[in-house]
């Protein structure tokens, strides 16, 4: 039996039971689930990780909706105690649910929600932020500081990369790859190489438009060019961003072979999912290559990272905070619980998942719909016709 785990409490006489594992940053996602007639329950319990027996016993007897967090195993066991309690509806906080078996919450008629539309500019900014910092080296410069190691301007002191008519790669320029791309594309003036399975046209024609206002100022214009594969993006860009999901075909889609065939002073950065790089032969790579560096969000064994990385000062390591700014966190908290609010309401799901914006402004009731559920057209739900 799993210890008890503590808990918060709102609304204690609401009607449908909606479980939270963890506190989530705002408030507007508590009032919107307490308006419309639930209680809500957060788990306070001081342990970053829930196991599965600790979710079970915050599920009990009786639940309507859970919102689970991206480092929880939402598999077999816990949609059929959810169902067992009476509930049909999940939501990760996150947009990647590769923590979710959805068939499994298909089995039990669960719907599993998700929250993407609210992180795109966010998690497009630290990828420039990891970017940036590598180039100019900002961690190893500030540790040097705070060590109180300088002691006067040097012409050889942290020199690093220029960006300004480099190539940044983009592999998967989908919402946050063309983001990030736009920004370090108009930002630094870089050139452009993707590769993506799908023509991204919207992308292309943005940095036509930009190369041609450069020219109309008289300066050298940016290009793009769309690859032909994954390699001559490795071979060709001096910054590489990864944009995949994760699944069978990206697990280590970064390897000891794919690494050996990027620029020896080539950046890479990765805010997608930590196994799409196999992480013992970065930190190889890493050894083999002072003037490779690399900015890490995520990792392969998350929370832990492989033995030596730490140790790297070519490499960046931040603990997976690309959606975290205020804005973003705290829509991801109204999505995800409008995601659990709207199945259990019997409200159809939004048409677009990407355009969010409706429930996201503070100042209006948001629509009557979940934004976001990955099965809905398994599990048959209407869909919204606003
Ligand atoms: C997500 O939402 O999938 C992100 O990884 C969280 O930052």
């Amino acid at each position: 039996m799993a210890k008890p785990v503590s808990i918060e409490v709102w609304n204690p006489n609401g009607k449908y039971r909606v479980v939270s594992t963890k506190p989530m940053p705002g408030t507007r996602w508590i009032n919107l689930l307490i308006e419309q007639d639930c209680r809500v329950e957060i788990c306070t319990q001081k342990k970053t990780i829930l196991s599965v027996e600790d979710i079970i016993a915050l599920i009990g007897d009786k639940c309507d909706g859970v919102i689970g967090q991206l480092t929880e195993d939402w598999g077999d066991a816990l949609f059929s105690a959810l169902r067992r309690a009476g509930g049909t509806a999940f939501s990760n906080m996150a947009v990647g649910y590769n923590n979710v078996d959805v068939n499994a919450a298909n089995k039990y008629g669960v719907a599993v929600g998700n929250t993407p539309g609210v992180l795109t500019e966010t998690t497009a900014e630290l990828a420039a932020s990891l970017s940036l910092a590598a180039a100019r080296r900002i961690v190893e410069a500030d540790e040097f500081m705070r060590a109180g190691l300088y002691d006067g301007w040097l012409p050889n002191l942290y020199v690093g990369n220029l960006l300004k008519g480099q190539t940044v790669g983009v592999i998967g320029a989908g919402r946050i790859g063309s983001a990030y791309a736009r920004m370090m594309v108009e930002g630094f003036k870089m050139n452009l190489i993707y590769y993506d399975l799908y023509q991204s046209t919207r992308l292309e024609k943005f940095v036509t438009a930009y190369a041609e206002f450069l020219k109309s100022t008289g300066e050298k214009p940016v290009t793009w060019k769309r690859a032909a594969s994954m390699d001559e993006v490795l071979r060709e860009a001096d910054v590489i961003s990864l944009h995949p999901v994760l699944d069978k075909t990206t697990f280590h889609l970064i390897n000891k072979e794919t690494l050996s065939r990027m620029k020896k002073e080539a950046i890479l950065v990765n805010c997608s999912r930590g196994p799409v790089i196999d992480e013992v032969a970065l930190v190889e790579h890493l050894k083999e290559n002072p003037m490779f560096r690399v900015g890490l969000d995520v990792f392969e064994d998350e929370p832990y990272m492989k033995p030596g990385l730490a140790d790297m000062k070519n490499a960046i390591v931040v603990p997976h905070i690309a959606s975290a700014s205020k804005w973003t966190r705290e829509g991801m908290a109204t999505l995800a619980a409008l995601n659990v609010l709207g199945k259990i309401k019997g409200y159809p799901v939004w048409s677009d998942p990407n355009r969010v914006e409706p429930f996201l402004n503070e100042n209006v009731r948001p629509p009557a719909a979940s934004p976001s559920i990955v099965n809905a057209k398994v599990l048959g739900l209407p869909v919204s016709k606003l």
